[in-house]
């Protein structure tokens, strides 16, 4: 009887181990989408996401997209027109984490800066 209470018992240690493991695991993947560092890489979505209209540096002008080298807007415009979209360019906001929005949307700046 003495041996029956403490298997159980050890079960329901390993148990709760368990459970505590997984609670830990589960939290990081609810945080961050793309990248495993907490800031997003910015030129690496850009390349992802945004090349295929505007071209490795900002110029390439597929379907009517604004030359990014040469755009004037400030940065808190490019992260609301990356967000929601315009015209031809598709919204970003179910594709991108704010986060991941914002890092592209400063990336960006660099390339009108580089001119
Ligand atoms: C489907 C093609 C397409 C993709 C993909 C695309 N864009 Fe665009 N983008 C456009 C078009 C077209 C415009 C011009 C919109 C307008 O004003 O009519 C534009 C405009 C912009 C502007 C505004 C520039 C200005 O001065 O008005 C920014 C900034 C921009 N895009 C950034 C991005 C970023 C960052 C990505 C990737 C996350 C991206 N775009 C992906 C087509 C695209």
């Amino acid at each position: 009887m003495h041996t029956k209470v403490s298997t159980v018992s050890i079960l329901l240690l390993v148990y709760y181990l368990f459970i505590a493991s997984c609670g830990q695991n589960a939290e990081p993947p609810a945080s961050n989408s793309v990248a495993s560092s907490s800031t997003p890489n910015g030129e690496a979505i850009y390349k992802k996401y945004c090349i295929a209209c505007h071209g490795a540096i900002g110029d390439m002008g597929m379907s009517g997209a604004a030359n990014l080298q040469q755009s004037q807007l400030p940065l808190e415009a490019r992260i609301a027109l990356i967000r929601d979209g315009r015209n031809m360019m598709t919204p970003f906001k179910g594709i991108l984490s704010e986060e991941e929005i914002e890092a592209v949307a400063h990336y960006t700046m660099q390339l009108s800066q580089s001119n």
